[in-house]
């Protein structure tokens, strides 16, 4: 069975659903009653809207917050450019710059731990991704390590939201909006321009970001499933307001077309006191996937495992989805049960927070990542075909204590220079298809 226990909820409190209207105050009467702009706010607070969304995106997709607080977010001081040498973040927004994608199928190896003290932020590096963050289309797939937490700097994306899949490590992320507690088995999405700092409980932190420069993150549709099932909504939490009034020497960074700017800041931009609306950051837990596939013969596709999806214009074609692959009983009869070949009009990049992916016995590690392109074969290695092809599927079998995902996309996903060049680049990970002999003959069906 799943374990529901989660280790981070112990003092915190969340409100529960996906995108709901939602409405907190971390003082009585913060909140305006029927309205959202009175001529003075209660406690002298100030009245600002964050919106996520056009002004005239239709009601289902209309995403904005009021918040209520102690300074506007226009109060700091000029944002000046980021020395590139400052920070060991390696960021890319544009995916015109990359070097020309290999077809190749390409494996790494987890980031190592920085040697440095790195927060948040200094440790991220990009790996791929498409489109550009400046015509609002594609991702960024970006990696941290980190072994700090962010000392009085904030941080806001001007790009997009990120979705952060931690592997290693707690984050206790501090929004503007309330404090997410978040540990490997869960995500966060932060949308975009929430300012925010991350601290490190553990110490050391690892995991992987997808920024979507595109639609929102929204639940799937469930088509014949029905009205239940994958990720449920009210397994979708958001938090309070939590506000601080501190004031002193901070920075506040932001990464806009995918280069950093920092200005000084005179107090902690996190002081809403109250806000509602449905624009606000999330976490979710992964082990609360209500995993469902065949109870019969062969599997479904991977779609079946849709977490979350970016839409695109195209009516059934995301411009990403994350997709998990969860602990699950393979019941399928007389079928070849790990994922098949195949080779696919999408893109797929893979990450693994936890266990053995069921399609690789080996060289897949935790905190490692994979890339397949569009059209580039791939599927099980030698060893997992030779067992699964012989395997006892008269009874069900568990896959257990694993957690892998993947970022798929409709474009291509273009290994930025860094993914290309660093040392956790696997050059031997095209083997791992070479043990796959011929079996055909003619004379023996
Ligand atoms: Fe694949």
């Amino acid at each position: 069975m799943p374990t529901f226990e989660t280790h981070t909820d112990a003092n915190q409190h969340y409100q529960s659903g996906f995108a709901n209207d939602f409405a907190t105050e971390a003082l009585p009467g913060a909140l305006p009653i029927g309205r959202n702009s009175p001529q003075r706010a209660a406690y002298g607070l100030y009245a600002e809207q964050l919106s996520g969304t056009a002004f005239t995106a239709p009601r289902a997709h209309n995403r904005r917050s009021w918040l209520y607080r102690i300074r506007p977010g226009a109060v700091h001081k000029p944002f000046t450019r980021v020395p590139a040498d400052a920070l060991r973040a390696k960021l890319v927004a544009n995916f015109a710059d990359v070097p020309a994608t290999p077809p190749n199928q390409l494996r790494w190896d987890p980031l190592p731990m920085p040697a440095a003290p790195t927060d948040f932020i200094d440790g991220w590096v990009t790996m791929a991704g498409n489109g550009a963050a400046e015509s609002m289309s594609g991702c960024a797939i970006h990696l941290y390590a980190a072994n700090r937490s962010m000392q009085d700097r904030f941080f806001y994306n001007s790009d997009g939201e990120l979705l952060i899949v931690p592997q290693q490590g707690r984050l206790a992320i501090s929004t503007e909006l309330g404090k997410l507690d978040v540990e490997p088995y869960e995500i966060a999405v932060i949308p975009r321009g929430v300012r925010f700092s991350v601290a490190l409980p553990e110490g050391e932190a690892r995991g992987y970001i997808c920024e979507n420069f595109g639609a929102l993150l929204q639940l799937p549709d469930l088509g014949p499933i029905g009205s239940n099932g994958l990720a449920n909504p009210r397994d979708f939490l958001t938090p309070h307001a939590a506000y601080e009034d501190r004031e002193g020497r901070f920075e506040l960074v932001t990464k806009m077309n995918g280069v950093l700017w920092r200005a000084d800041i005179g107090h902690s931009p996190l002081d809403v006191v109250a806000w509602h609306g449905n624009y606000a950051p999330y976490k979710y837990d992964l082990r609360h996937f209500n995993a469902i596939g065949s109870i019969g013969f062969d599997h479904p596709d991977p779609s079946i495992f849709l977490v979350l999806q970016s839409p695109s214009d195209t009516p059934g074609v995301d411009t990403i989805d994350f997709v998990i692959f969860p602990p699950r009983w393979l019941a399928a009869e007389d079928t070849f049960r790990p994922p098949w070949f195949h080779r696919n009009v999408a893109s797929e990049f893979m990450g693994l927070v936890h266990g053995v992916y069921d399609a690789k016995a080996e060289g897949f590690l935790p905190g490692g990542a994979s890339l397949h392109n569009c059209m580039s074969g791939h599927g099980p290695d030698a060893e997992t075909f030779e067992k699964a092809s012989r395997s006892d599927t008269s009874k069900p079998a568990k896959v257990d204590a694993t957690m892998a995902f993947m970022f798929e996309t409709r474009t291509l996903i273009k290994p930025t220079q860094f993914a290309l060049e660093t040392a956790q680049l696997q050059a031997n990970y095209y083997e791992c298809w070479q043990g796959l002999t011929k079996h055909f003959n003619p004379e023996q069906r």
